[in-house]
Parts: structure tokens; C-alpha cells; sequence
């Protein structure tokens, strides 16, 4: 799904060989860092209404007020949203061999 939708035109994920970001304009943050910093829901959300939670300073506000990020809620099944979530939070686990908390 990451790739079906091209989350990586505007998403970095490191470990991956996915094409670099092409939207400059819209570029958001690196996710392969964010997966042990959030819970589930927290990317369940991002993805689901992106405008709930923005990091401020960043340039990832447009002029409304809402999150630079689309909503993908009209393409994604629950199902699909739920693989997604699973992909992003096992990133962090990759290569890094971590204590779990
Ligand atoms: C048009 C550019 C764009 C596309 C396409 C895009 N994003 Fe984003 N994304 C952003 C921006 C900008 C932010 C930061 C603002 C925010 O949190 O909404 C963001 C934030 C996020 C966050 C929250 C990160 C954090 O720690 O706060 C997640 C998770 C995320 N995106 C996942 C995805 C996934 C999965 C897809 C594909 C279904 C996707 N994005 C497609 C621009 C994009």
C-alpha cells in the first residue's frame, strides 16, 4: 500500500529502496525514525486525518491550516489502513535490534 499509494513521494523511509521524495514542496518527515516514537493509533490517525496532529515549524502546514499531507481515507479500506500502521511500526525494528520497552 505504501508504494500503491506513492507515501514515498513524500516520505524518506531509510532501509528502503523506494524512490527519493518528489514533492519538495510537500516533503514530510522521515518515517522509519517515527515508528518507536508512536503508538498505533497515533499512525492510524496520521494517515486517517492528517490535519489531527502537525508538527509546528516544520513547513508541513498549508496556508489553511491543515497538514500538507492528503487525506487517504476514500482510498483505503480498514484493512489496508491497519497493514500500513503494522508496516510503519515494524520500520523501527529493522536493523536496529533494540531492547523492546
Ligand atoms: C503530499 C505529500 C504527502 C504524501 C503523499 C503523504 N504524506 Fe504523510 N505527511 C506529509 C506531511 C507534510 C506530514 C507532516 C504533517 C502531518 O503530520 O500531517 C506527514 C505526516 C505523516 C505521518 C505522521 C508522522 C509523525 O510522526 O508525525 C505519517 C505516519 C504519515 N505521514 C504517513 C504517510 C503514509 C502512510 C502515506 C501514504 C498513504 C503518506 N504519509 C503520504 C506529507 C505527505
Amino acid at each position: 500500500m505504501f508504494v500503491k499509494l506513492a507515501c514515498y513521494s513524500c516520505h524518506e523511509v531509510k532501509g528502503e529502496t523506494f524512490p527519493a521524495p518528489t514533492d519538495k514542496e510537500k516533503v514530510g518527515p522521515e518515517l522509519s525514525a517515527m515508528a518507536p516514537l508512536h503508538e498505533p493509533e497515533y499512525f492510524a490517525e496520521a494517515i486517517i486525518n492528517p490535519s489531527a496532529v502537525i508538527e509546528q515549524g516544520k513547513g508541513y502546514t498549508a496556508p489553511d491550516g491543515s497538514s500538507k499531507m492528503p487525506s487517504f481515507n476514500h482510498l483505503l479500506t480498514v484493512e489496508e489502513t491497519a497493514d500500513l500502521v503494522a508496516y510503519l511500526k515494524a520500520l523501527g525494528r529493522a536493523g536496529g535490534g533494540h531492547a523492546t520497552h
